[in-house]
């Protein structure tokens, strides 16, 4: 299954809040994604930012006034809402956010939503005062029992120099919004993934660790993919650099043993295991409460003791078990060996020293092995795309 939002139709509200300059970026992601973006605009948001920017930017027209005779869209401006697949107000001001609540009409963007079927996602933004207001905090509350969707606001400095809640959130987090809104009944909707990510890491000491290259792009990528087709998604994540995905559940942990834990924990009530981690195959024996002294010796010695495979030891019965493996060497037979050995239904090898493949990068090129015997080599994709291709088999396997 690709990325919902390619061709999809988007309904995108800009309403009168400084933060619709950042509205240009996700009109911009989202016509970079292959969506159709209708832009709608308030009066207010017109104040801020001329509608030519967002024309530019989407090569559409931008509907500002229902009654314009310019506007080809304004003579029927129930197509937007009748042709968009999901409707995004961000940012959503106090005002707009009353309106919607109210069923108010009165300008193109709420006659625009009164009249869509389309799913609708609200991005509030505005001072922390007026949203901790009991009249915003209802009017949300309205909106969400009716299905709505409200993606933030998120807390931080605001524009009005108080520090709060009230922030829109980053363009990447819509889009996540978005493709989850788009994808909820998809193939796997009702069942639950998780998936491990990132390098753990072992402590030699309360500063020094062994750790490993894993950036955590591969197993972030497949969680985004699950929860694009409709799954309750969890990561159990090593230590990333990488920002929480929307929508997704993020366990962190540190070491192997951590790791093990919180997938057993995780794993109870799920249906698949995505183990994408890079996990340390050993940890030191004892780890030195205080800092090692450099001291006058040239050499350290560090006892290492092996850790458990988890993978191999979660075995509840309906969970279906999907492994990495990470080679330099007789990619296939290695990779064979260890779909076996520990139990698992699929295990996606790639070749580590290859050129785009591997730690860091967005794009991934692996060879998929199943227990029947199967194998497929999918050609260089992005990580999200070897994330669905995973999936697609994951389907198959559930029970
Ligand atoms: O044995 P190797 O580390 O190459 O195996 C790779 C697969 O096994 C990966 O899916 C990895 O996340 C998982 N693994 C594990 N526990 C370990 C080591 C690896 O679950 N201790």
């Amino acid at each position: 299954m690709p990325d919902p939002l390619a061709n999809s139709n988007i309904a995108l509200g800009v309403t009168g809040s400084i933060a619709c300059y950042k509205a240009v970026d996700l009109a911009s992601k989202l016509t970079q994604a292959g969506a159709l973006v209708d832009v709608v605009m308030t009066a207010d948001a017109c104040k801020f930012l001329a509608p030519l920017t967002f024309r530019s930017i989407t090569h559409r027209p931008v509907v500002t006034n229902v009654f314009d005779p310019q506007s080809e869209l304004s003579i029927d401006h129930v197509a937007i809402a009748e042709r968009a697949d999901a409707v995004i107000v961000a940012p959503a001001t106090a005002n707009t956010i009353a309106k919607l609540a109210h069923g108010f009409a009165d300008d193109a963007l709420t006659t625009t939503i009164l009249a869509t079927q389309a799913p609708l996602i609200v991005a509030p933004a505005m001072d922390a005062h007026m949203y901790d207001n009991v009249a915003t905090q209802r009017n949300i509350a309205t909106l969400r029992e009716r299905g709505c969707v409200i993606a933030g606001p998120a807390s931080g400095r605001l524009a009005s120099g108080l520090v709060g809640k009230g922030r829109l959130l980053e363009t990447p987090e819509l889009l996540g919004c978005l493709r989850q809104t788009l994808g909820s009944d998809g193939d796997l909707a009702g069942r639950k993934v998780v998936v491990s990510a990132g390098g753990t890491q072992e402590p030699i000491d309360p500063v020094r660790v062994i750790a490993n290259h894993s950036s955590g792009k591969m197993g972030y990528a497949v969680a985004e993919a699950a929860r694009d087709r409709g799954a309750e998604v969890s990561i159990v994540s090593a230590p990333t650099a990488l920002p929480d995905p929307f929508g997704i559940k993020v366990v962190s942990v540190r070491t192997a043993l951590q790791m093990q834990g919180a997938l057993h924990k995780e794993c109870a009530n799920a249906d698949a295991l995505v183990m994408a981690a890079a996990v340390a195959d050993w940890r030191p024996s004892d780890m030195s409460d205080q800092k090692v002294k450099k001291g006058a010796a040239d050499t350290w010695q560090i006892e290492l003791i092996k850790n458990p495979d988890i993978i191999a030891g979660i075995t509840f019965e309906r969970l279906v078990k999907v492994g990495f493996a990470a080679e330099s060497e007789d990619l296939v037979a290695n990779a064979e060996s260890k779909l076996l050995g520990k139990g698992l239904h699929l295990i996606a090898a790639n070749d580590i020293t290859a050129e785009d493949s591997g730690f860091g990068v967005d794009t991934n090129k692996v060879v998929l092995l199943d227990r029947e015997g199967g194998q497929e080599a999918l050609p260089l994709m992005s990580k999200y795309d070897v994330g669905c291709a995973i999936l697609d088999r994951v389907v198959g396997y559930l029970y």
